[in-house]
């Protein structure tokens, strides 16, 4: 199991710190949750503060947009060459566009899927596309209870992706309790946010009690 600590949950006004403490050996991605104040009703960041984290670490960045038209901000985040950019599918008409876009880029394209949304309105896009995140909250904030929904949903998008090479994330109230499950269901990647920033351990410690979590839980 990968982990993804959402900085949306970290110390913004310190994040030079956390980034810089941050252990590649322990923590895969860095997880961006961009938020516009219309898709979602918050607003968190955007490619400037993901630019001048992106200055502050190795560790290679994914990018969650949960963001109306996504086909206008993406292209911001090509020059940063993240490992992903991830969309909402809910945000746009013309998601084959912008993954083609994406992938021009070098990038790994992701189609984000809302709790109400079902994993079979991939089907089309599938082809497209390298990862598929399940949103396992309402997205929007940090901290909030995991919806069951998710699990079914993971293992019926594998049994879609078939052999396909599409990895699969999910995200929103994860942590020991339910990583394992999510292991089993088929997950690659996890993001967590609350369960990564809970001091006094360290994030790098906690994405290490996580991925353990993951394989005995
Ligand atoms: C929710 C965000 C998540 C969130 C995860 O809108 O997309 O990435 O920060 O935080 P936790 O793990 O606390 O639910
Ligand atoms: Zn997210």
């Amino acid at each position: 199991m990968k982990i993804s600590p959402s900085i949306l949950a970290a110390d913004m006004l310190d994040l030079k710190t956390t980034l810089r403490a941050m252990d590649p050996s322990a923590i895969d991605f860095i997880h961006m949750d961009v938020m516009d104040g219309h898709f979602v009703p918050q607003l968190s960041f955007g490619e400037r503060i993901t630019e001048l984290a992106a200055q502050h670490t190795k560790i290679p960045l994914d990018v969650h947009l949960m963001v109306d038209q996504p086909e206008l901000e993406g292209p911001k985040y090509f020059k940063l060459k993240p490992h992903n950019i991830t969309f909402h599918l809910e945000a746009t008409n013309f998601p084959v566009r912008l993954a083609r876009e994406i992938k021009s880029a070098g990038i790994l394209p992701g189609i984000a899927l809302n709790p109400g949304t079902s994993v079979s309105l991939l089907e089309n896009v599938l082809d497209e596309i390298g990862m598929v995140l399940i949103m396992s909250v309402e997205p929007g904030f940090y901290g909030q209870k995991f919806l069951e929904l998710a699990i079914p949903k993971v293992e019926q998008l594998k049994k879609m992706i078939g052999s396909r090479d599409i990895l699969i994330e999910a995200d929103g109230g994860i942590g020991e309790g339910n990583i394992g499950r999510l292991a089993r269901a088929g997950v690659d990647i996890v993001v967590a946010g609350s369960s990564c920033f809970a001091p006094p351990d360290s994030p790098s410690d906690r994405a290490r009690a996580l991925k353990s979590a993951a394989l005995n839980g």
